[in-house]
């Protein structure tokens, strides 16, 4: 059967930058970059960007482009069992999207609370007691929270028609989907500019502390953005290069991609710091203690900010239709990497009914996370995930190509039918310093992980939605491997 392909390369790019900028862009990186240095924190922010994104970029979509399978399939053809390196890279994307989607769904909340701005002026209890209906602790059992769960349906409802047909519907939502979240961001943004304090925002964000780039911390929190922002090692790049033609071009396709996303994490720290910074003089309180990232930004700090403006209500709800839009391509991107690797390996399975499956399995696997303890399921099984899960398949990926297909190889089809050509610099780099890189970074985790465990919670939280998730992906993805072993030839 002839594989579905891209309506065009503009489509392509439209998708794979939908996919890379998320709320990473907006809620994580202007808060690294706030606490880790301002302005210098660019110098290990680009650097790694150089070092370790745009070549692993590069590494994901020539494999998945010449293979022309999912994550799971093209592994599995430069050796049997390394496909269990793409079943580990789709099932940490499927436990993201799970939980990915709840935010989302919190997001959908926000846009009809934007209306009457019904957070009132307490939001952080308005988030935690109305919305979560938070219990205590992550020990306290939870039960499930009905309005989060009807949006939830709503969200998976949105995610299901973006990818029921595979890359043919992809290729049309992405078409807003990509564009949109970024214009409502620039008005924002110049909205926030032109705000009284705004300009005290931005020189908290971009003011330099050299000193700060002595600090390893700040290496390694450059190292893990770059790789979750550019939505690496999920089998998402990998995924959509397959739809490519054989001779599409590579190099040029990952350097736009990877600018175009690294701009709008930028463009997205002027919006969010001036914005804070005309909530700090309206209100007297440091900038230093409104910077929060993640959930506390989006759900608590920014709703506060939003009040504040003349319009409220039309500013928080374009800021809710942001993030909505702005989650929804990465979301389904994940959906998609998966349905694309479940599709390579059963092609007679209709499209719609595989994308159903998923959607339904995704949706059912987030319920705990609609939870009244939820919120801190979320955070451990984000922490764990991003910090192990991503690191370990992208090291596992490199030396896979590096040392096993072969970089040098892989490097001269990139140069045939790329624009740019690549030097050897690529080959050392996957073969040598990113796996490096990748252990030294997973060490780094792990030893704070020990020292001092993760915000603290009870040891047997920890073990069930942290370890034991690793270790539940870890064992799946080899046994998939293991079971889908091709007969031995007698
Ligand atoms: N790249 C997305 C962001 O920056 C996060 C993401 C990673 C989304 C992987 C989907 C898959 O928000």
């Amino acid at each position: 059967m002839e594989r579905v392909r891209w309506n065009s390369r503009v489509i392509f790019m439209f998708a794979a930058i939908g996919s890379a900028v998320g709320l990473g862009n907006v809620w994580r990186f202007p808060y690294l970059a706030g606490k880790y240095g301002g302005g210098a924190f660019l110098i290990p922010y680009i650097s790694m960007l150089l070092i370790l994104g745009i070549p692993l970029l590069i590494m994901e979509f020539a494999i998945g482009q010449r293979m022309q399978l999912g994550a799971s399939g093209s592994f599995g053809k430069i050796k049997h069992m390394l496909s269990s390196i793409g079943f580990g890279a789709v099932l940490c994307g499927f436990v993201v999207v799970s939980y990915y989607a709840v935010i989302m769904a919190w997001s959908l909340l926000y846009l009809k609370f934007s209306f009457n701005l019904e957070w009132g002026s307490q939001t952080a209890k308005f988030f935690s007691n109305n919305v979560l209906c938070l219990s205590e602790g992550p020990s306290a059992a939870g039960q499930v929270i009905t309005g989060i769960l009807g949006a939830l349906v709503i969200v998976w409802i949105l995610i299901y028609f973006s990818i029921w047909k595979g890359i043919k519907s992809v290729s049309k939502v992405v078409t807003f989907t990509m564009p949109l979240p970024i214009i409502l961001l620039i008005v924002l943004g110049i909205r926030g500019a032109s705000l009284p304090g705004a300009i005290d925002g931005i020189m908290y964000y971009i003011r330099p502390n050299w000193l700060a780039l002595k600090d390893p911390e700040v290496w390694s929190a450059a190292m893990s953005q770059i790789f979750f922002t550019l939505s690496l090692a999920f089998g998402i790049m990998i995924a959509y290069a397959s739809y490519q033609h054989h001779t599409s071009d590579i190099a040029k396709n990952a350097v736009i991609t990877s600018i175009a996303n690294s701009c709008i994490s930028i463009v997205a720290g002027f919006a969010v710091f001036a914005t804070l910074g005309y909530m700090s003089t309206r209100q007297g309180i440091p900038l230093g203690e409104l910077a929060a990232s993640g959930p506390s930004l989006a759900f608590i700090v920014f709703p506060e900010a939003l009040s504040l403006l003349p319009m409220a209500p039309l500013f928080s709800g374009l800021f809710f239709l942001m993030l909505i839009t702005l989650g929804i391509d990465s979301a389904f991107s994940l959906v998609e990497a998966v349905t694309t690797v479940v599709s390579d390996r059963y092609p007679h399975l209709r499209r719609e009914d595989l994308s159903l499956y998923v959607c339904i399995f995704g949706f059912l696997s987030g319920i705990v996370f609609t939870t009244a303890s939820g919120l801190y399921y979320l955070g451990i099984v984000d922490h764990f995930i991003t910090n192990y899960g991503l690191v370990f398949v992208g090291l596992l990926e490199a030396v896979a190509v590096g040392w096993i297909y072969g970089a040098e190889k892989l490097r001269s089809y990139i140069n045939e039918v790329s624009d740019i050509k690549i030097g050897r610099w690529w080959s050392f780099l996957i073969k040598y310093l990113i796996p490096v890189l990748l252990m030294v970074l997973l060490y780094t985790s792990l030893k704070r992980d020990i020292k001092v465990p993760y915000e603290n919670y009870p040891s047997h939280i920890i073990w069930i939605f942290g370890w034991g998730m690793l270790a539940f992906v870890a064992v799946a993805s080899y046994l998939f491997a293991h079971l889908s072993r091709p007969p031995k030839k007698k």
